[in-house]
């Protein structure tokens, strides 16, 4: 038997995972890591197991993760998972909220909620991200991409990243939210803190920062929900808190929370699906070359970028009850993650999973998820990918890596060029 050892934060796995989640896939399809206790879900229908089934695989341990982002940690937790110790130290940490910490505890966000709760809340979110909602954003978002390259192409060397990658999703999902112009800077600001606290960062994880993104963010949109229920407007906000006076109804934490989720599950990953799609580019010219000749392409060339290198690597679930999966028994309690980009390189499911081919259907792709937890932005992610593409490719006929370290963003749930500087061709 071939012994594997995997280290999620180390260096090596951060700069190329899937050769680690193949030796994982072959070798030890439930791995546990020492460091923390986690049990690491690797082949496809494996992965597949653990998000049809939310009665064994709770999402509560989202809510725990994101929470201990704050005060303790995924670092300090140590061999113990969720240990007393780091929970008392959150708790000391939550006490600087300016609300009720109990209060938020029982208002779960949607990716940490399980059923019955979660269906209420996702029906009344549903609300806000019909088909026909997000296909009339896709003028403005057009816009918005057209005036992000505009200042991005002005210059003739440029970080991608800082300058189009970024500024896309987050303006896209403030206006949805309906933030103030004048507040973008801060709201890049809460997400970073909020991501950074919530996704077990190495090095840019300070609690202080996401206490202090989570207060900023929690007495600006409280104001904003109050002017919202005073004088409705077409925006998100206005939406769910029309939905507080229903049946039904999310309460005012429920809306807090929610707008944190988007604005937290709606940036990075999005930047990091355009990232990640560029990189493909960059190692195959010939592959740039036949999608800007095709645009018809880039819907399938989006697809395939997510299942080649998933903008979200992995995520949380803790077991309801003692539980075997190939094999391999999972004690009542312990924390489970599902890695859906190695799912995505499995060659049971994908033929020759590492090579990029338009050519295959990558249809069953778990980068978006599974199940109720269905990513519930994949068509705007999807549309803003698209859009984002096809403005790329009718300005841009080549572009250059300028030979400077990349990097990655610092986490190791979500996957990313940190930046991406380059020089270009005019189409
Ligand atoms: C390429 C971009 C994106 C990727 C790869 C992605 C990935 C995911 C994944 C894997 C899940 C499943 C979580 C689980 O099973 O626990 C999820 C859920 C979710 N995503 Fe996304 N996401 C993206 C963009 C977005 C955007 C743009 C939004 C919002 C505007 C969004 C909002 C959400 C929400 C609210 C959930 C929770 C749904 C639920 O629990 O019912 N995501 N996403």
């Amino acid at each position: 038997m071939t012994e594997v050892k995997f280290d999620p934060f180390s260096v090596d796995v951060r700069a190329n995972p899937y050769p680690h989640y193949a030796r994982l896939r072959e070798h030890a399809p439930v791995y546990r890591v020492e460091r923390s206790g986690f049990h690491l879900v690797s082949r496809y229908e494996d992965v597949l197991f653990v998000l049809k089934h939310p009665e064994l695989f709770s999402s509560r341990a989202m809510q725990m993760m994101m929470l201990s982002g704050m005060g303790a940690g995924i670092e300090s937790m140590g061999g113990q998972g969720l240990d007393p110790a780091a929970l008392l130290r959150l708790g000391e940490r939550m006490k600087d909220l300016p609300f009720d910490p109990l209060q938020m505890m029982k208002s779960p966000a949607l990716i940490a909620a399980d059923p019955p709760n979660h269906a209420r809340l996702r029906n009344i979110v549903n609300r806000g991200f019909t088909p026909r909602r997000i296909a009339a954003l896709e003028p403005r978002i057009r816009e918005i991409a057209r005036e992000a390259l505009d200042r991005m192409l002005s210059k003739s060397e440029f970080d991608l990243v800082s300058e189009f990658t970024i500024p896309l999703p987050v303006r896209v999902i403030a206006e949805l939210l309906g933030v103030e112009p004048e507040r973008r800077g801060d709201f890049k600001r809460w997400s970073d803190a909020l991501v950074a606290g919530a996704t077990g960062s190495e090095s840019e994880n300070r609690p202080e920062a996401m206490i202090e993104a989570f207060t900023e963010f929690n007495a600006y949109f409280m104001e904003v929900i109050e002017q919202r229920r005073r004088d409705p407007r077409d925006d998100l906000i206005s939406t769910l808190v029309a939905a507080e006076d229903g049946a039904a109804a999310l309460n005012p934490m429920e809306t807090l929370m929610f707008a944190i989720l988007i604005l937290a599950a709606g940036n990075e990953t999005t930047t990091n699906l355009i990232g990640n799609a560029v990189l493909a580019l960059l190692d195959r010219p010939d592959l740039f070359e036949r999608v800007r000749r095709d645009p018809a392409l880039v819907p399938i060339f989006i697809e395939e970028a997510l299942r080649f290198d998933s903008p979200v690597q992995m995520l949380f679930r803790q077991t309801t009850r003692e539980v075997a999966i190939a094999g391999v028994t999972i004690p009542e309690g312990a924390i489970v993650m599902p890695i859906f980009a190695s799912a995505n390189r499995d060659a049971k499911q994908f033929d020759q999973p590492d090579c990029f081919r338009l050519e295959r259907n990558p249809q069953g792709h778990l980068a978006f998820g599974f199940g109720i937890h269905f990513c519930l932005g994949s068509s705007l992610a999807r549309l803003e990918a698209r859009v984002a593409f096809e403005e790329l490719f009718r300005r841009v006929a080549k572009l250059h890596p300028l030979g400077t370290e990349t990097g990655w963003v610092d986490s190791f749930l979500l996957r990313g060029p940190r930046r991406l500087d380059l020089g270009f061709d005019s189409a």
